[in-house]
């Protein structure tokens, strides 16, 4: 757990709740949080549900690995400790827009289950939605992929502590939804996320 540091500082609520912000927008927040390889597909499923749901009607954003490295959390790097810190950031980023009323599809490695865990219980401990999604595939296909040539230099040993390869990945034990994206077509995982999320009520109509 991350330190309080502060002291005499009291959360302050205002005069819109979080009921009117989703009439406004006719849907429900959610975090939809893609966990995965790097190079399983986290992004690519993001981007195309992102669309998916624009195009339905949806206020959706996407918080991504990379991008977020470059701006809020470019002074943190790939240690464990470096990394539940980003998740954590990412994780309480991710609850105030889904207070806000935005689904939010989230894709960071995410490596280590109690990190998740953490981010998952900061969402329920507000009532708020958290979708785990595995984005699962063997290490050899995200490595015969290798979209940014980075197992490529892993092996060679030019980028340390690189995840599947030098660090660990600890896939969920229980994952809402699990996309083989090697055995699946993008609209099926698109689909299979959809059809989770009407089941839920996140989506109304
Ligand atoms: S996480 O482990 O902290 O969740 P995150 O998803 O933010 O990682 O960033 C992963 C992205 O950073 C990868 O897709 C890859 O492009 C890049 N990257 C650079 N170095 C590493 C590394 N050592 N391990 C994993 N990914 C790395």
């Amino acid at each position: 757990m991350t330190e309080q540091k502060a002291t005499n500082v009291i959360w302050h609520d205002g005069e819109v709740t979080r009921a009117d912000r989703g009439q406004l927008l006719k849907q429900k927040g959610a975090t939809i949080w893609f966990t995965g390889l790097s190079g399983s597909g986290k992004s690519t499923v993001a981007v195309a549900l992102e669309t998916a749901l624009h195009r339905l009607g949806h206020l959706a954003y996407r918080l991504d690995g990379d991008n977020i490295r470059l701006g809020i959390n470019k002074n943190l790097g790939f240690t464990a400790e470096d990394r539940t810190e980003n998740i954590r950031r990412i994780g309480e980023i991710a609850k105030l827009f889904v207070d806000a009323g935005v689904i939010v599809l989230s894709s960071f490695i995410s490596p280590y289950r109690a990190d998740r865990e953490v981010v998952r219980k900061l969402h329920a401990a507000s009532d708020l939605d958290f979708i785990e999604v595995h984005v699962d595939v063997p290490l050899a296909e995200a490595e015969k992929r290798d979209p940014k040539g980075l197992y490529k230099k892993a092996r060679a040993g030019e980028i340390k502590n690189f995840t599947g390869i030098s660090d660990p990945y600890e896939a969920p034990e229980a994952p809402e939804l699990v996309l083989p994206t090697h055995e699946l077509s993008l609209e099926q995982e698109v689909e299979a996320v959809l059809v989770l999320l009407k089941a839920r009520g996140i989506l109304q109509g």
